[in-house]
């Protein structure tokens, strides 16, 4: 088991938020963010992504002060059906460095990220999308195949999501059927 450190929001310094900007630059070359985006958004992440910032934590896997995987999870309240509102575990940015795959360093990190869900006055689920869905099938997610909205987006009706696949885990959990208005941004 490889050693994970949480941070919440605003507690890495600017070294750290550096080191991990230039992982997910290094892994998402094509993003519109530029690196100084990246380390600001770590630093002071933007309030409209998630429903209460106290609940943002950040993980990383350090060697030698520098970032090798890194994931981030913050609390959505989304809605389906009538309005009704449901709390999830938003995980995002799950990555390792391109030159340390295959270590279990990303499956460590995104189980210490489900570790959350469950406890008292957290998620009992978490949503997110990915491109490589057999990834987190081996971690006990599953596929979902509603359609995503953001009913605060210019299009109220277009999909939010960036990647292929949107997944919930625990698997095995309820999940409803019809359109999920993902009240925010994707992630
Ligand atoms: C996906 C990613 C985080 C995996 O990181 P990693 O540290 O190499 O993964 P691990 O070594 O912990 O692999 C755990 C298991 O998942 C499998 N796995 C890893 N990447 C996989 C992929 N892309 N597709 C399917 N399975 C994969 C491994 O073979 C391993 O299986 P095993 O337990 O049977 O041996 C990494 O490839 C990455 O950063 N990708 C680019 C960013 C990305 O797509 N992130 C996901 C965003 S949702």
């Amino acid at each position: 088991m490889n050693e994970i450190s949480e941070y919440r929001a605003t507690e890495l310094t600017a070294d750290q938020a550096g080191s991990v900007a230039e992982l997910l630059f290094a892994v998402w070359p094509a993003s519109t963010k530029t690196l100084e985006v990246r380390r600001q958004q770590i630093l002071t992440p933007p309030s409209h992504y998630c429903t209460d910032p106290d609940t943002i934590r950040r993980f990383v896997i350090w060697e030698k002060g520098r970032a090798l995987a890194h994931a981030v999870t913050f609390v959505r309240e989304i809605r389906h059906g009538d309005s009704q509102s449901m709390s999830v575990l938003a995980l995002a940015s799950v990555c390792t460095d391109p030159d340390q795959r295959g270590r279990g360093l990303g499956a460590d990190i995104t189980r210490a990220c489900f570790r959350q869900v469950g406890r008292s006055g957290w998620p009992t689920l978490s949503l997110f999308q990915t491109p490589v869905p057999l990834f987190y099938e081996k971690l006990q997610c599953r596929l979902v195949d509603n359609r995503f909205v953001d009913r605060n987006a210019d299009d109220r009706e277009a999909n939010p999501w960036r990647d292929k696949y949107v997944m919930i885990y625990p698997g095995e959990h309820p999940w409803p059927d019809g359109v999920i208005d993902l009240n925010g941004p994707d992630y």
